[in-house]
């Protein structure tokens, strides 16, 4: 298949690509660059792509596209709440204008990179399926709710989007986030020596790999229509339903000589879901993930150490939302996040 990945530069969208091309589609990119040049290790080959705003997409950028993985967002709670009309404009406004044009276009499949973040505040410890109702208690979390249902009305006999739910992502990418729990964890805890948990360590985080996330989109993008078609999937496995003192535990088994300091100080986080992925494990037999957090931490202290992470990466480059900050303030951003030149 010929496939529109957006938000091909990001943490996700560069794992994604080279698994896409190894499953033997062709990928064209689509990103505004926000985090292009946000790289730890050797910068990765990107799939030929187009340095274009999601607000500004045309009928051109979907013509001749079979499938569109859609990942381009604002990807992060404080994100979110630093600007929650910029969030919905571009999570949500621009999503759903993509989606427009790609089944006016006759793309028949749009997997959509939605988040378990919808649960919100779905509390206990009864495992939340994809029917569960929908708690965001975020702009960012909210936004996916809204194209999640704008998709379904959009959906017919021809076009078919599925609502990728992914749990917390972890692991390295060359374009890493080091503002994702375990990306964090593993790093505060090689520059300091602290596994330092701000929350009281309770909410439940369901973690999954960023190359298990790949895999389970190449996966939804073979899978028979009737398998997919208008349905939503949670995106990980239940062996990564953690605490955030239980992440923070195997953090401190990967990082020797760290240890785990709970403080507290932001009280009990209201985002707590535990998750059953059983769905996707149905829908699409012979899937699962592969990656535990254990393996996870220890290939990011490695990554970390073999590619010199500094205090500077680790708090600004690697941060989302003190990068686009950084941007704005040396004016290369305007307010809305275009580029000024
Ligand atoms: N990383 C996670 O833990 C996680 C979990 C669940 C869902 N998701 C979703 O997966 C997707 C990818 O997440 P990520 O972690 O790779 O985030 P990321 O911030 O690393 O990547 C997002 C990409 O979108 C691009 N982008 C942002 N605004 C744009 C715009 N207006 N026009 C064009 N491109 C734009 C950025 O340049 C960036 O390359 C997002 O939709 C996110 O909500 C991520």
């Amino acid at each position: 298949m010929r496939v529109l990945l957006t938000g091909h530069q990001g943490y996700l969208g560069t794992v994604m690509a080279p698994v896409l091309t190894a499953a033997g589609h062709e990928v064209v990119g689509l990103d505004s660059g926000l985090f292009a040049d946000c790289v730890l290790g050797p910068r990765p080959a990107d799939p030929p792509g187009r340095q274009v705003d999601l607000r500004d997409v045309t009928a051109e950028h979907v013509a001749g596209v079979d499938a569109v993985i859609h990942l381009a967002a604002l990807s992060n709670d404080p994100l979110g709440a630093l600007a929650p009309d910029l969030t919905y404009d571009i999570n949500h406004h621009a999503s759903v204008r993509l989606a427009r044009l790609a089944r006016e276009a006759g793309v028949r499949r749009f997997l959509y990179a939605s988040t378990c973040s919808v649960y919100g505040a779905a509390g206990g410890d009864d495992l939340v399926a994809e029917d569960a109702p929908l708690r965001p208690v975020t702009p960012y979390a909210e936004s996916k709710v809204r194209v999640e249902d704008d998709l379904h009305a959009l959906s017919d006999g021809d076009f078919s989007p599925v609502y990728m739910r992914n749990a917390t992502a972890f692991g390295y990418s060359p374009r890493l986030r080091a503002d994702i729990v375990l990306n964090n964890l593993v790093g505060h805890a090689l520059l300091s020596g602290e596994v330092l948990v701000l929350s009281d360590g309770t909410p439940w985080r369901p973690l999954v790999h960023a190359v298990d996330i790949a895999r389970a989109f190449a996966a939804a993008l073979s899978a028979p229509r009737e398998a997919v078609h208008d349905r939503a999937f949670n995106i990980g496995s239940e062996t990564n339903n953690v605490t955030v003192a239980e992440i923070a535990e195997q953090v401190a088994e990967a990082v020797s000589g760290a240890r785990v300091v709970i403080t507290g100080e932001t009280g009990a986080d209201p985002r707590s879901y535990r998750v059953d992925f059983s769905r996707f494990r149905a829908a699409v037999p012979g899937f699962d993930c592969e990656w535990t957090v254990k393996q996870g931490a220890l290939e990011l202290a490695d990554a970390y150490r073999k590619h010199g992470l500094t205090r500077e990466g680790f708090e600004r480059r690697f941060t989302r939302l003190a990068h686009l900050r950084a941007a704005s303030e040396a004016g290369a951003v305007d307010e809305t996040l275009r580029w000024r030149r």
